[in-house]
């Protein structure tokens, strides 16, 4: 995966302490830090050639971001510099470079393609990075910022669906990108928190990829897969059609629509109407026995009171659906709805919702299942929750990011030739 134009980092740079080191000589460590509109969730993750290791989390509550983005610098670097501290704790290192996400409305995604003519001599590394760049060369709105262009493909001269050009030999050399841009003061005001707290930003990865990176199987991005990312503030959808990103796209609407709907519908404070979703919550209403009754507390003084469990559910049905019908009228719309055979996996906290996989598959009319972190060892049972796919995909991208550097000495063709190796 190739990330271009924002300040990447040179090298990852964390310094463990005494005492500790023996334990990670084998290994490199890579930090993912995920800046969410609910919670900041660092993870530090050992990386090997062939697996990475979960050997420390932080998280903490977030509470200056609103729909992904920040909203205030002091309580967001707060909050980061509390994750960070508790994730050095659990490793047992100091942590001064990150990995980050980013996520929000404001990021655009868009296929664009490129041509070079090469007039019948052998494709070298330098046409491909030519062709990238004019693929890339495109106008984009004034206040935003290119964070990622993925390869697709190739195409040499009638040939298309060529993974790696490097060494045949035609006219002319096309590719098509996925490109990916994000407001430039969103991407500043990341980079600010994350100075002010201390720490060195490598990267800065759409939180989607990041996600796709640790709950995605490769043959799934084969086959065609969907992944959803439902947090608090944010869904984030992310598609691969063979083995590469399509298309990506994001909805302002999360976790927290569904808390606020509870908290007006049924006139409760937001924090009695987080828990209620929590412990009653579902996406199906049809399933809860109308005979059930919870208590609500009230706003003030006065008692709880009591309403159906359906009342609850109906409320968050409701809400569900549209978030779901967005995304899916967002596949019809992209053209790529029927190339997605391997389903739908939808990650991040909302996740957790009952009876989610049921109601996205009436609403997909594909196979649903949950994104769980895969592919780690070491301290699994910290990550394994929805809430931290994007932290672990942030460690895998981190460590595929080092060793796209180490095989290409940073060359992007290198780091492109990474890419369709590993599928992804
Ligand atoms: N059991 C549950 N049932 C329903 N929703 C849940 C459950 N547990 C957590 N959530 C919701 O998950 C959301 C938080 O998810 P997550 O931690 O992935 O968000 P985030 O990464 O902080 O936000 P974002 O990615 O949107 O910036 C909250 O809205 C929370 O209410
Ligand atoms: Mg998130």
């Amino acid at each position: 995966m190739d990330e271009i134009e924002v300040n990447p980092g040179e090298e990852v740079g964390q310094k463990p302490k005494k005492g500790h080191q023996e334990e990670r000589e084998s290994g490199d460590l890579v930090v993912g830090l995920d800046i969410g509109t609910t919670k900041i969730c660092c993870v530090v993750g050992e990386v090997f050639e062939d697996a990475v290791d979960i050997i420390g989390v932080g998280t903490a509550p977030s509470v200056g971001l609103k729909k992904g983005v920040v909203v205030n610098i002091e309580s967001t670097v707060q909050s980061i510099r509390k994750a960070v501290r508790q994730a050095e704790e659990s490793a047992g290192c100091d942590l001064s470079s990150v990995y980050v996400g980013i996520a929000g409305n404001h990021i655009k995604g868009f296929n664009s393609p490129g041509i070079i003519a090469i007039n019948g001599r052998e494709i070298k590394e330098n046409d491909v990075e030519d062709v990238i760049v004019a693929a890339r060369t495109v106008k984009i709105s004034e206040n935003q910022q290119i964070i990622h262009v993925l390869p697709q493909e190739y195409m040499v001269d009638d040939h298309t669906e060529i993974q790696n050009p490097l060494g045949m030999t035609g006219v002319r050399l096309v590719t098509n990108v996925h490109i990916v841009t994000a407001d430039m003061a969103a991407v500043h005001n990341l980079y600010t928190c994350c100075n002010k707290a201390g720490l060195e930003v490598l990267d800065m990865v759409l939180e989607s990829i990041a996600s796709a990176h640790a709950t995605l199987r490769p043959d799934e991005m084969e086959l065609g897969v969907a992944l959803l990312d439902i947090g608090g503030g944010t869904t984030d959808l992310a598609v691969f059609c063979d083995g590469t990103i399509r298309h990506t796209c994001e909805i302002g609407l999360g976790g927290h629509n569904l808390t606020n709907d509870l908290s007006v519908g049924l006139r409760t404070p937001l924090q009695d109407a987080e828990r209620l979703k929590e412990d009653y919550g579902c996406a199906i209403s049809s399933l809860i026995k109308p005979n059930l009754v919870v208590d609500v507390p009230t706003v003030g003084d006065r008692e709880p009171r009591k309403v159906t469990q359906k009342v609850l559910v109906d409320i968050l049905q409701a809400r569900m659906v549209e978030i779901l019908e967005m995304v899916n009228q967002d596949l019809i719309n992209c053209g790529l709805k029927n190339k997605i055979n391997g389903g739908v996996v939808i990650t991040g906290g909302t996740a957790l919702l009952a009876n989610l996989v049921d109601l996205a598959e009436q609403i997909f009319d594909l196979p649903v299942r949950i994104g769980y972190p895969t592919q780690i060892g070491g301290k699994t049972n910290e990550v394994h929750t929805p809430r931290c796919t994007t932290g672990v995909g942030l460690v895998m991208y981190g460590r595929q990011h080092q060793v796209d550097k180490r095989y290409s000495d940073s060359s992007m063709v290198g780091r492109m030739k990474e890419w369709f190796r590993k599928i992804m």
